[in-house]
């Protein structure tokens, strides 16, 4: 008895307002329905008024068409573009081209008046820079929508992918003691009053007295503790939040993004690269089975060869290729690029894109770079020189993942350690995998706003996360 009240009071409560995503689709047509939303448009004449309300749902609107004569005349006229209104009505097949069905208002509240004059998003037609500096309002425009039920859907397949391979989601610690990469771009965490921090005797910070007891930051990769995880469930992956200090004012980076991390023991570097091209070609895949609304207006707004770029794909292989017949490509390329090419650069994302777009292609996975331009922990080849590194360089993007086979020798890792001067006292953790049942093992990480910029096609990657963090802004 008890549950089925609550049961009961469920099912009201959902009908109580039901979606524009579920009305549009409804075939019950003579009913009496309730929406709620944000007003997009209304337009009209004295004797009917024509409501487009969005509530986010999906990318369409519902029409909502209100006889004048059956409202009051105050009411109507708080009903502006950006107002957020109730709507109740009943279902009727539409008039109009645009929808299959509208709703004939029977009552009307406006819950949140939006100023005409004041409001930012009155006219269509913004510039997406304009919209980054009302980076609190953008979410209600088409462009933003469509681009957040896209990250999310890609959210949820990354985690469905994992969870039906068999992979372990491991949390990894956002506050760190170690520097992952070696990279040294590093956001540091303290306790201290930054202007008079205690001091050592001779004169350095005395980070024992600080909130850990040691000097930390936001890490910049969860890899070295998904290491650990994959040392002991095979195959894990994380997803969360990373940091990076670098001054790099790019289309492409962000001083705070997710990454997405799997981590496998027993993965040499082929069966990581076969992993790599699975998931990515999985993620475009339900990225056009399950938004396909979202999808076709970025096509049809911002990229008119979005989707026949993400089907291509699907269906192509992608190119394996070792780092040095790539410098060998770029070289005998005839291009002058900005940076010039020898063995032992890193390569900038012009020769990536040389190599994707112009020659292959298609997708390039480039293999077997220099020791000195990668991280400590890559596994060495026996030539002494190079690394099992692998990134996946794609069209538009450049490098989308960054991975490779992981170094398992003790000695082996400890000598490139000290190598580098890498304090070995903030990695005796990591270290004690390789004494301790080491393992090939192999993992990558893709930035999830270098995913989420392919598959949206927008071009600055600002527009792919809601509150963007980048250099001298962290204002929402
Ligand atoms: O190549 P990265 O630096 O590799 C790592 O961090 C490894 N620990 C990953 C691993 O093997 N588990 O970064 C991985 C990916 C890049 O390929 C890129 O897609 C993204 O992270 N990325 C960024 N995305 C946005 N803004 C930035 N500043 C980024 N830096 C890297
Ligand atoms: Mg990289």
């Amino acid at each position: 008895m008890f549950s089925l009240k609550i049961q009961l009071k469920l099912v009201m409560q959902t009908q109580s307002r039901t979606k524009v995503i579920d009305l549009l689709k409804s075939k019950k047509t003579g009913q009496e329905f309730t929406v709620k939303g944000w007003v997009r448009t209304k337009r009209g004449n004295k004797n009917v008024t024509f409501i487009a309300l969005n509530d986010g749902s999906t990318i369409h609107n519902i029409q909502i068409v209100a006889d004048v004569a059956n409202f009051n005349e105050n009411t109507l006229k708080l009903v502006t573009t950006g107002a957020c209104i109730c709507a109740k009505g009943r279902l009727v097949e539409s008039q109009g081209s645009g929808q299959p069905v509208e709703l004939q208002a029977v009552s009307l509240e406006v819950y949140g008046t939006a100023d005409v004059e004041t409001y930012p998003l009155q006219k269509k037609g913004h510039t997406l820079d304009f919209l980054r500096e009302i980076a609190h309002l953008r979410p209600r425009t088409n462009t933003f929508g469509a681009v957040l039920r896209i990250r999310h859907a890609m959210a949820y397949a990354i985690h469905k992918y994992f969870n039906d391979n068999g992979f372990f989601y491991l949390h990894t610690p956002i506050i760190t003691g170690s520097d992952a990469e070696g990279a040294g771009a590093m956001f540091q965490v303290t306790t201290f009053d930054i202007g008079n921090p205690p001091r050592t005797k001779d004169g350095n910070i005395d980070y024992t007295q600080d909130f850990f007891g040691k000097s930390t930051n936001l890490t910049v990769s969860g890899q070295l503790e998904g290491e650990l995880g994959a040392m002991a469930l095979s195959q894990i992956y994380t997803f969360g939040p990373t940091f990076r200090a670098e001054n790099s004012n790019t289309p492409r980076h962000l001083a705070e993004f997710w990454m997405i991390e799997p981590e496998m023991a027993f993965y040499e570097l082929d069966e990581n690269m076969d992993l790599a091209e699975d998931f990515i070609k999985y993620l475009v895949r339900y990225a056009l089975e399950n938004c396909e609304d979202d999808l076709k207006f970025l096509n049809d707004m911002w990229d008119r060869e979005l989707i026949e770029r993400l089907k291509g794909i699907i269906a192509t292989e992608f190119k394996r290729l070792d780092y040095i017949e790539g410098i060998e490509i770029l070289k005998q390329s005839g291009v002058k690029f900005e940076y010039p090419v020898e063995w032992g650069v890193d390569l900038q994302s012009e020769h990536e894109r040389y190599l994707v777009e112009q020659y292959f292609k298609r997708p390039v996975i480039l293999i077997n770079y220099p020791k000195e331009i990668k991280a400590f922990y890559m596994k060495q080849n026996a030539d002494g020189k190079t690394v099992r590194a692998m990134d996946v360089l794609f069209p538009k993007i450049g490098e989308i993942i960054g991975g490779s086979q992981r170094e398992e020798n003790y000695d082996k890792l400890k000598s490139r350690i000290d190598e580098l001067h890498i304090s070995e006292k903030d990695l005796w953790w990591y270290l004690e995998t390789r004494k301790f049942g080491t393992a090939p093992h192999s993992g990558f990480g893709m930035g999830f706003e270098r995913l989420l910029l392919f598959v949206t096609g927008m071009s600055n990657i600002r527009d792919v996360i809601p509150f963007p963090r980048f250099p001298k802004n962290a204002e929402f």
